[in-house]
């Protein structure tokens, strides 16, 4: 067991983090914080180009955009190629992309339910597998974005709801699997997360939420990037395969 300083403990300064989905909005606030901690951040993007440009061009000479389909088997190899090829080493994963549209059960059609499975989960099952080659020899830690949803079903969304839980026993699986290389793999489940213009979309939602949460606001990317920098750090050198939520203490509100 090695022992850290604590005043390193979140100094990622010769460190490489992939972070998936940083174009959108939980991704970027991950990918500021690894930079800030002095990493080197590969910021991964599927459509969203110039953010994910705009972002890497802002975090400095350290970080790097890099595009890729994570259902497609062939695109992951080659991101995880070129992120080791550009920054020499990767040693952190966030799995983090991910999609949530709204269907009703009743009438969720096949293809609804296979997008939504394979956003969420083939893109984890694979980033997962191909990373964990590359971190074989030199150690490592995936963090996996799940959601509350995959440990309580929220309405219209039985294809998100499955596809999170997968993603919190695939954990289990992988922190098992690749313990043995030096390989931690950790879930983060966050609750409800601020977005631009939340509030006036979904006004009732979210005043039920503030209502509910102990801590009573909704989350932000900052705290799901704070609990991921906790989760890559060597303060949690004994941590693997748990499921951390990150969500201002619902799940511990009264049911009745
Ligand atoms: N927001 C919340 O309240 C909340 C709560 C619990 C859990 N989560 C989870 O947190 C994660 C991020 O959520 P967010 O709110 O930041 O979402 P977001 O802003 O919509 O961003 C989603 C990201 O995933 C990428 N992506 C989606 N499908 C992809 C695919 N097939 N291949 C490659 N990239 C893909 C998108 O890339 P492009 O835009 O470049 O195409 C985007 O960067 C998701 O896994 C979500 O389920 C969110």
């Amino acid at each position: 067991m090695s022992v850290t300083p604590v005043d390193q403990l979140f100094n990622f300064k010769d460190k490489t983090v992939l972070v998936t989905g940083a174009s959108g909005g939980i991704g970027e606030g991950i990918a500021r914080r690894f930079s800030e901690a002095g990493a080197n951040v590969a910021v991964h993007y599927r459509n969203g180009q110039a953010k994910a440009k705009a972002l890497a061009a802002n975090l400095g000479d350290k970080t790097h955009a890099f595009h890729a389909e994570l259902t497609d088997p062939k695109a992951v190899t080659d991101l995880m190629d070129k992120v080791t090829a550009h920054f020499g080493r990767l040693d952190v994963l966030i799995n983090n992309a991910g999609i949530f549209p709204n269907a009703p059960l009743s009438t969720m059609t096949i293809d609804q339910w296979r997008t939504v499975l394979a956003a969420n989960t083939d893109s984890v099952f694979l980033c997962t597998q191909k990373a964990a080659l590359k971190m074989k020899h030199t150690g490592g830690a995936i963090i996996n974005i799940a959601s509350i949803s995959g440990l309580n079903a929220g309405p219209d969304h039985a294809h998100y709801n499955s596809s999170k839980a997968a993603v919190i026993m695939f954990t289990q699986s992988a922190a098992q699997d690749f313990g043995p290389d030096g390989i931690r793999v950790n879930t983060i489940s966050p609750g409800l997360i601020e977005r631009d213009g939340i509030k006036d979309a979904w006004p009732e939602g979210v005043s039920r939420w503030q209502e509910k949460a102990p801590l009573s606001r909704m989350g932000t990317p900052l705290d799901i990037a704070d609990a991921c920098l906790f989760l890559a750090s060597p303060a949690a050198q004994f941590i693997t395969g748990i499921n951390l939520p990150v969500e201002g203490g619902v799940m511990a509100s009264p049911i009745y």
